[in-house]
């Protein structure tokens, strides 16, 4: 086992951003429910415990209650704003109620800056978000810093190496949070601070060694990032016993079929399964316009086919999936925590639980850049680990209209020149994402001294960081000009080409 900081969570929307930013510390951590014994958490090895913050009282009824034990196992604990609370009310301090909420900035003044503020100023800017606060010590306690409203914002008991801080250090809000979390990890824990990328494969490895035994895996790869990097970390594992399936639906886009055989099949030599629906496909979505109503029916069709070529592939008891931290929306069921659901978003929806399969997910802690590492480190080629990402119902949603397969055949010839000049110009890399639209309208234009009645290609190109708000890009005309010039001239069908200027809000990124 690596060195393990354990991470109880009371059910904070910030446990997994704590995972994290310890693991930027190359130091590895594992999330346990709060409840965990600490017999397990010794019998694990820890070298030391953070109690994550949690929306809760340490006054209510069913308020999220550690074993008390945890302070007896002999390493340090640091208790982050609940996780503060808690320590206080467990260890003989004293909590009040909050009458208001401190929520947001505020500004930590630091008397004694000890091992957990060693090399940094004794005024930071922190971010806040708690109701209760510690209004006396537990025995054995001093106070080393206070914010505007909390005299006790930082606590500290140096023999036993506990700490309590009421703000938040894991969140972006927090000035130099990180270093305050080092210092909690390398100073007090410790820790040595050697768990790299390498490290997590081969613990990953080991796991779903572990997890599989001698059964069968099945993986859908869309050929997207977190679907490639599962199948390259699950094949690592277990090689031939992992078989995938790609399902092309005839909404890819050019060339990508042979391109994703080519890496797995060939470079990777992953047992994978290309299925052939695009017939099917186009005829459940003919003269289908409404954007909602195409979503559905290629939702549909496709864990359809998926479910059948699952029946010809034989007996498989795990269904693998590239889900990563920011698909499941979480919300433990925790004392009284309202939120009381975790929901996972799944790929391939509903079809785990009616094929009894179970679901093997190794990237599920994990967050897209860090993923993106985890492919690096695999041999996945660059185009895959940065590639730009691309909706499930793929072309089908950047054909407005009705779906054909010229329209389809149009808009893929479009999407290749304008995606070899992004590359080409080194934009594809800075963007957010870069497509073509193909719009059933037809305007009028010239070929040679001939009329030439045909449809409009959009480009969209935009910037953004999470696809949740995004701009258009400012590309150099002379770009925009070359990429209209070859569409017009070598795309049969297209006599113009227009550039999408709107921002989301209020358009989205795609157009239906
Ligand atoms: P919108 O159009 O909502 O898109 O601004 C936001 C991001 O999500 C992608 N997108 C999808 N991804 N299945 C997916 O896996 C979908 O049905 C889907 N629709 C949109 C879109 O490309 C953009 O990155």
């Amino acid at each position: 086992m690596p060195q393990t900081i354990a991470v109880l969570d009371f059910g904070s929307q910030y446990t997994q951003v704590i995972a994290r930013r310890i693991r930027e510390c190359q130091v590895y951590s594992k999330i346990y429910h709060f409840s965990t014994p600490a017999e397990r958490l010794r019998a694990d090895g820890v070298i030391g415990i953070v109690l994550s913050g949690g929306p809760s009282s340490v006054f209510s009824a069913n308020a999220p209650i550690p074993d008390p034990k945890i302070f007896e196992i002999g390493v340090p604990v640091l208790g982050i704003c609940y996780g503060l609370q808690l320590m206080g009310h467990m260890l003989g301090g004293k909590v009040s109620r909050g009458e208001r909420r401190e929520y947001g900035h505020g500004t930590l003044t630091v008397h004694r800056r000890g091992r957990l503020f060693a090399g940094l100023p004794r005024k930071l800017r922190v971010w806040n978000s708690h109701g209760d606060k510690l209004m006396k010590l537990p025995p054995g306690f001093t106070t080393i810093g206070r914010t505007e409203n909390s005299p006790f914002a930082v606590i500290e008991n140096y023999r036993k190496g506990f700490y309590g801080i009421q703000f938040h250090p894991e969140v972006f809000h927090t000035e130099r949070g990180i270093e305050v979390l080092l210092n909690f990890l390398a100073g007090v824990c410790r820790a040595r601070q050697d768990w790299t990328t390498k490290d997590f494969i081969e613990h990953a490895v080991g796991e779903i060694r572990e997890a599989v035994g001698s059964s069968r895996v099945i993986l859908g790869l869309s050929g997207g990032v977190d679907s490639s990097v599962a199948a390259a970390l699950i094949h690592r594992a277990i090689g031939s016993q992992l078989t995938c399936v790609f399902v092309d639906n005839g909404l890819l886009r050019k060339d990508e079929r042979a391109t994703v055989e080519s890496l797995y099949k060939r470079h990777f030599k992953i047992d994978l399964r290309v299925v052939d629906s695009s017939a099917l496909f186009l005829r459940m979505l003919k003269g289908v316009e409404e954007p909602e109503k195409k979503r559905k029916i290629i939702g549909k069709t496709f864990i359809e086919v998926f479910e059948k070529s699952l029946k010809k592939i034989g007996r498989a008891d795990f269904l693998a999936q590239g889900t990563l931290y920011p698909d499941i929306i979480e919300s433990v069921a925790i004392g009284d925590n309202p939120a009381a659901l975790i929901k996972s978003h799944h790929n391939v929806g509903g079809l785990p639980a009616r094929m009894k399969l179970k679901l093997l997910e190794p990237l599920r802690e994990l967050f897209k850049d860090e993923v993106r590492r985890v492919g690096s480190a695999l041999g996945l080629p660059r185009e895959v680990v940065w590639r730009q990402p691309f909706p499930g119902p793929g072309l089908g949603v950047r054909v407005i209209g009705p779906i054909t397969e010229s329209n389809l055949e149009i808009l893929r010839s479009a999407d290749a020149i304008l995606q070899e000049e992004m590359m080409s110009s080194g934009w594809y890399w800075k963007v957010w994402q870069s497509f073509c639209v193909f719009l059933p309208v037809k305007s009028v234009g010239v070929v040679g001294d001939e009329r030439n009645y045909a449809y409009v290609i959009a480009l969209r190109i935009v910037e953004s960081t999470d696809a949740m708000t995004a701009d258009w890009t400012r590309l150099p005309y002379d770009l925009l000009q070359k990429i209209s010039g070859r569409i017009t001239n070598e795309v049969r069908g297209v006599s113009r080409v227009v550039f999408d200027v709107s921002s989301k809000p209020p358009a989205t990124i795609e157009w239906e």
